[in-house]
């Protein structure tokens, strides 16, 4: 159901890699309000993904961009403007990747250039295309921009490695740059810490059944799924959410307020 929230707003969208992705559901969900979008991956995501058939969908163009790259970026920053007929008013940046977590090495026994690879791609990359939209001045104002987090940010998840570090770095930047961004651009900068979601990269953590189970049983409305996401990214984009800025906003049914529930206590 539509109710033209983002009608008339132009955007990008990173991170749609099949149709398990939050921002694929999210590009459904902006799509379904109004809005019009560039859609943006790694090249090699290209091949493995199915972004094509989420194009034809949502009847967008696909730029490809390595969001570690400021030049794959400049260049899709400016493509999506004229792409796109102007100036941007909404960006997902829904992009995480660990060296260290495919590679199984233990947060005790990080690899470091491992690790930079992935706070590059995981967190820096969020500053690379903040920093890229400011300097080209490409946002119009009250846009609105969006990274998706983790709760293990701010409390230790043992299995979800160097993710945490640098899910920590990326809502830093959401506070910091969205100062700069705010004051002279009136643009505001958010990041949704999200429920565990089935997806490749949620996947990709150890243990991750036993992780989403548990975040189920613990959360009084039950975990927020990758539509719960589109759902709630759409309000953030929208018009409504206009002094929204600097956040950390949980979206996770309630767990991050809750000491233990009842069905964890039964388990033991
Ligand atoms: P996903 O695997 O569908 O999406 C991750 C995306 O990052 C992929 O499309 C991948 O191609 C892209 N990516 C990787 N390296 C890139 C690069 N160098 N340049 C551009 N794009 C690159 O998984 P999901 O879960 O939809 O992930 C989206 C975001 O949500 C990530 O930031 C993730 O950490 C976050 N998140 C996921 C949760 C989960 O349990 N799935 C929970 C909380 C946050």
């Amino acid at each position: 159901m539509g109710y033209n929230l983002l009608k008339g707003k132009r955007g990008i969208i990173f991170g749609a890699l099949d149709e398990n992705s939050i921002a694929w559901k999210t590009a459904q969900s902006v799509h379904d309000e109004g809005g019009t979008f560039v859609l943006t991956n790694a090249p090699i995501a290209m091949r493995m993904g199915q972004i094509d058939e989420l194009a034809k969908k949502t009847g967008s163009q696909i730029i490809p961009a390595d969001a570690t790259s400021v030049e794959d970026l400049d260049n899709l920053i400016a493509k999506s403007v004229e792409i796109l007929g102007g100036k941007i008013d909404f960006v997902l940046h829904s992009i995480g990747m660990s060296v260290n977590v495919r590679k199984g090495r233990a947060y005790t026994d990080e690899n470091y250039d491992f690790t930079a690879k992935g706070w590059d791609v995981s967190a820096l990359s969020f500053h690379k295309v903040l920093q890229s939209l400011y300097k080209a001045d490409a946002m119009n104002e009250w846009g609105s921009v969006v990274a998706l987090t983790y709760m293990a940010a701010q409390r230790t998840f043992p299995d979800y490695n160097d993710m945490a570090d640098n899910k920590a770095y990326l809502e830093s930047i959401a506070r910091s740059f969205g100062y700069f961004f705010g004051k002279e651009k009136k643009v505001r900068v958010n990041t949704i810490s999200q429920s565990p979601t089935a997806t490749t990269a949620g996947q990709g953590v150890k243990g991750f059944d036993g992780f989403i189970s548990y975040a189920e049983k613990m959360s009084p409305l039950g975990n927020a799924t990758a539509q719960d996401c589109a759902d709630y990214t759409v309000t953030l984009f929208s018009d409504l959410t206009r002094k929204v800025t600097m956040q950390n906003l949980f979206h996770d049914g309630g767990f991050s307020n809750t000491g233990v529930s009842q069905e964890v206590i039964e388990k033991f």
